[in-house]
């Protein structure tokens, strides 16, 4: 009988979680659980600083760390929020615009590569059988690559990039957050706000920044991020793409829920990655 050590490693007890399942962000103005579907669409977050923009982020990020069948790409200008999730990360970028760029490249790399399968199959879109684990793009501080550092020509080819990967990423498991908390057209252009099927605005300064997030012409009918409490942070309209404005407010966690999460999510996917692949009962 083999002794205790030399016992292969077990197998770790997945989440059983999906990615191709709805991801519960909070609740609506009658205290409904709200659920996002985020396979095969993208998320456009933006507000003004305290909004809760970052920890609808980590509602998000933090879910598709649990999922057995998802990876992560993150990039944040400021690093301490997605920085938490870095362990689980296939990639992680801080405010190094170089590397945003070399990273986006790669996941369009994913992106070529993942058409031209789809092609040879003669089909649109990706699916669960596939077995291609879709890939969870979290920008948080979007302006930071795509205004405030580097050259025009640098900062322009990563908003291209960017746009380019929300344009052709959701047929092949490509999902696209982005989080910003500079609602202007230079931030958010109508043609990068319309690549995004769903969008959340928190509160904003005045109704033109929440109609830049939502689209032109929600304020005039009275759906204005403006109008939320400055207090009430976390409260959001979320917008989508065939819907029409909801009030919610985003599910809130203490840092240290946080680093739990974050740490057996890490250690999860860690022993996933150390068991021979005939044990693995996650891919
Ligand atoms: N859903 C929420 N419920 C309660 N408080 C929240 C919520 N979201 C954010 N907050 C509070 O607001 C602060 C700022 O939130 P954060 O997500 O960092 O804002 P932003 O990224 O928009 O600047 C957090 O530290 C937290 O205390
Ligand atoms: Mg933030």
């Amino acid at each position: 009988m083999n002794a205790p050590f030399d016992a292969p490693p077990s197998v770790p007890v997945g989440t059983g979680m999906s990615i191709y399942d709805p991801i519960l962000i909070g609740i609506d103005e009658y205290g409904l659980p709200v659920h996002l579907p985020l396979m095969y669409h993208n998320i456009l977050i933006a507000g003004e600083p305290g909004a809760g923009k970052s920890m609808l982020l980590h509602n998000i990020v933090g879910t598709a760390a649990l999922c057995d069948d998802c990876d992560l790409v993150l990039i944040d200008g400021k690093q301490v929020d997605l920085g938490l999730w870095k362990d689980s990360a296939a990639e992680f970028v801080g405010p190094d615009l170089d590397h945003a760029i070399h990273t986006l490249e790669r996941v369009q790399g994913v992106l070529d590569s993942r058409n031209s399968y789809l092609l040879d199959q003669r089909r649109q879109k990706i699916e669960r059988s596939d077995g291609m684990r879709p890939l969870l793009l979290a920008i948080d501080e979007l302006a930071y690559y795509a205004a405030t550092v580097g050259t025009k020509i640098e900062q322009d080819y990563f908003s291209a990039l960017n746009r380019d990967v929300a344009a052709r990423g959701r047929a092949v498991g490509v999902i696209d957050v982005s989080a910003t908390q500079r609602p202007s057209s230079d931030i958010i252009p109508t043609s990068l706000r319309f690549l995004f099927g769903w969008r959340f605005a928190g509160r904003c300064v005045d109704d033109s920044s929440s109609d830049v997030v939502l689209g032109h012409g929600w304020a005039g009918r009275n759906y204005s991020a403006a109008k939320i409490d400055p207090k009430n942070r976390g409260e959001g309209l979320l917008l989508a793409e065939d819907g029409i404005p909801t009030r919610v407010k985003g599910a809130f966690l203490t840092n240290a829920n946080l680093l739990r999460v974050a740490d057996y999510a890490a250690a999860k996917r860690r022993t996933a990655r150390d068991i021979p692949p005939n044990l693995r009962a996650v891919a």
